[in-house]
């Protein structure tokens, strides 16, 4: 019975006998350098781990040993014989090689890197392999991430509460800091760690300046301690006002000189007693948060102010584009674009600027946004959303990164074909100097720590393709299922399938057909096409939708808000013709007719209600798939989600009945026969 809590590291005796024998008489005994925090990381981890998987104590020993051998070394601290027999050139100070050697009759298994932090991953690569029953025998893989900031975005205010999240409390307990270190701290950077997730932002984008006083950084400061062995880095959110709310100031210019000089003060300060503080997330000029806009700055101002405070310590400064105006009311989807754009090149080099995924807001569905690739010369982190805000909380079962590759995927057609966002990400398109992916973080004070069983595929998912952008959302979700269930082959083959479709079942019973931002005003969750917060009009649906009698969609061609000019010309060509546009982004792009005629001979207004049924029948499917597997997984987990999946499939209803019954007051057509009568 497992309550979740240990995620993919469940460490539980390997169950079947064979290969637990080749495990154990390959691995008789484990060499280990000397070494400081991060060695001792790992020996605790192969304790647990090896100890666990094998059933047995572990005896370190020294090398060479009279049996098999593991052995967890440096490169520049192995023997000479088997340095012959290993390359390093290729590896970045981050990566490792995990390579069986044979001597003297003897197997060495040997993890070896650049420097510690490598050999973490790489014992946790390992343990990974024992946990897949893979084989040991003639191994031979090298590993370097291809993104330099991997990164946790964590939206958690100082009082506990998180700002979308679903899964709890945060799991910073700042009132028992900085004395009392949670276990939880640990095991955080322990899964960070096994999945290479190198930085963590504490605190909401939406600050909270406190978190900068003496008495916060105190308990940041402990985080920090309890990380480091982990290879993982604190950043924190800087309140662009700071300097007035806790220093006193009467401006936050960035101009100014005496604001200057606070943020240095500050950078300065925070280095003292966190050396390896990672440095500021910032969203400013956004949603109502404060920034250089409120001086008659910009964003440049504002960025490479505090990115030279940060510059003597080696930190970085990522700022955040997910800024629109109520102002601009034309098309909120052009507008990161138009402010950060004719400002490429001229940004520090410690500054990251972080883009989401798409230029609306974590929808099911989003083209990418139109600034990968755009800006050759700064780079571009990625953020994408784990918690699901738009995809139904931590109560649907939608497997994410299915999406994040979809998005890494595809083709900006910046530098011609296959120009991926992926490529852009990874700086291989551009050589860029700093690359990143951020995820928002879906973790909270909840058991297994993401509220449904399956949230932890995303969080999981979102590490290894930040590793690794070009890995696929199928050999991900394999992974995952073997480390955190079970190996049983009918058991994976029917639950990966399950997990691949469940994405487009939420696009089809939520956003089908490129429509999208058409849910309840500000909590996100259901349905709410309709007329909501008219405060702003693009906080509202209909906006978004645009439908009325003659038809449904945004059109984003030159004919409309012409944002398809923001993309390459390939893809705005393609994109921007109904022959060639896929029908998945045809309402992101195009208003039409409710009788416009689809590929499949039917029409819009036909086509929109057979996408909704669909994703219900989807969510019925997964139901049966679910039930088929309770051989195969504990009670607990198995009946958690399996109520999870009953809520899944009475909203889908929920959003097929009210999306349809909301458009067709404009349609004024019947409902395609495909189609289940409203409940
Ligand atoms: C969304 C979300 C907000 C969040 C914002 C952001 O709009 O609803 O809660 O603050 O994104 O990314 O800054």
């Amino acid at each position: 019975m497992s309550n979740g809590y240990e995620l993919w590291l469940n460490y539980d005796k390997i169950s079947d006998d064979t290969v637990l024998k080749t495990y154990r008489n390959q691995l008789q005994s484990v060499f280990m350098e000397e070494g400081g925090a991060t060695m001792e990381a790992i020996m605790m981890e192969l304790e647990m781990g090896l100890g666990g998987l094998l059933d047995r104590e572990i005896r370190f020993d020294s090398l060479p040993s009279s049996g098999n051998q593991l052995v967890v070394s440096k490169y520049g601290s192995l023997p000479k014989d088997f340095k012959e027999d290993i390359n390093i050139d290729y590896l970045n100070s981050e990566g490792y090689i995990i390579k069986h050697i044979k001597k003297s009759g003897r197997g060495y298994l040997v993890i070896t890197g650049k420097e510690d932090i490598g050999l973490l991953y790489g014992t946790f690569h390992l343990l990974r392999i024992l946990k897949m029953h893979q084989t040991l025998e003639g191994l031979n893989l090298e590993e370097s991430p291809k993104v330099d900031i991997r990164m946790l975005n964590h939206w958690d205010n100082l009082d506990r509460t998180i700002e979308r999240g679903y899964s709890g409390f945060s799991i910073w307990n700042w009132q028992t800091l900085p004395d009392y270190i949670d276990q939880r701290y640990i095991d955080y950077a322990r899964a960070n760690a096994s999945i290479g997730i190198n930085a963590t932002a504490l605190t909401n984008v939406n600050a909270n300046a406190l978190i900068l006083t003496p008495q916060y950084l105190e308990k940041v400061q402990a985080l920090a301690e309890v990380f480091r062995p982990y290879g993982l880095k604190v950043y924190l959110t800087a309140r662009f006002s700071a300097p007035m709310e806790i220093g006193g100031l009467e401006t936050a210019d960035p101009l100014d000189q005496e604001v200057i000089q606070w943020w240095k003060n500050k950078a300065a300060e925070i280095y003292k007693s966190i050396p390896d503080f990672g440095g500021f997330l910032v969203k400013a000029n956004s949603e109502g948060q404060p920034g250089p806009q409120n001086y008659g700055r910009t964003h440049l101002d504002g960025t490479n102010m505090l990115a030279d405070a940060l510059t003597p310590y080696k930190g970085n400064v990522i700022w955040r584009a997910f800024v629109y105006s109520e102002h601009d009311a034309e098309d909120r989807a052009k507008q990161a674009y138009s402010e950060f754009v004719p400002d490429d090149g001229k940004y520090r080099d410690n500054v990251l600027i972080q883009v989401k995924n798409g230029p609306i807001d974590f929808q099911p569905r989003e083209p990418f946004h139109p600034m990968f690739g755009a800006m050759p010369n700064t780079p571009l982190m990625m953020e994408f959303q784990i918690t699901k805000e738009y995809l139904g909380f931590a109560t649907h079962l939608v497997y994410l990164p299915k999406l994040f590759e979809e998005v890494l995927q595809s083709d900006t057609y910046q530098k011609g074909k296959g120009s991926t966002v992926a490529k852009m990400v990874d700086g291989s398109l551009n050589t860029k100097k700093l690359t990143g992916m951020a995820g928002v973080s879906n973790i909270g004070t909840d058991t297994n720590w993401t509220g449904h069983p399956f949230g932890q595929a995303d969080w999981y998912g979102f590490g290894r393709l930040a590793w690794d952008p070009s890995m696929n959302s199928e050999a991900i979700a394999d992974e995952w299922l073997r480390t955190t269930f079970s190996n049983d082959e009918e058991f994976i083959k029917s639950v990966k399938k399950m997990m691949l479709e469940s994405r487009e079942a939420v696009v089809n019973y939520m956003n089908p057909l490129g429509l999208h931002h058409i849910f309840d005003t500000s909590h996100h969750y259901g349905p709410g096409p309709w007329v909501g917060n008219l405060s702003r009009p693009e906080w509202n649906p209909v906006y978004y939708h645009k439908a009325d009698e003659d038809g449904i969609g945004f059109d984003r061609t030159k004919t409309g808000s012409n944002a398809l000019s923001q993309y390459a010309p390939a893809f705005e060509e393609k994109f921007g013709n109904l022959e060639t546009c896929p029908e998945e982004y045809l309402l992101w792009f195009h208003h039409l007719p409710w009788d416009y005629q689809l590929k499949s001979g039917r029409t819009l207004w036909d086509g929109l209600g057979i996408k909704y049924q669909q994703g219900v029948d989807q969510v019925k499917q997964m139901i049966n798939t679910w039930e088929n597997m309770k051989p195969y997984v504990d009670e607990y987990r198995h009946n958690q989600v399996r109520m999870l999946l009953g809520i899944q499939l009475k909203e889908a209803k929920w959003w097929r009945d009210a999306c349809m019954l909301y458009f067709q007051t404009f349609s004024k057509m019947d409902f395609p026969k495909e189609m289940e009568s409203p409940e």
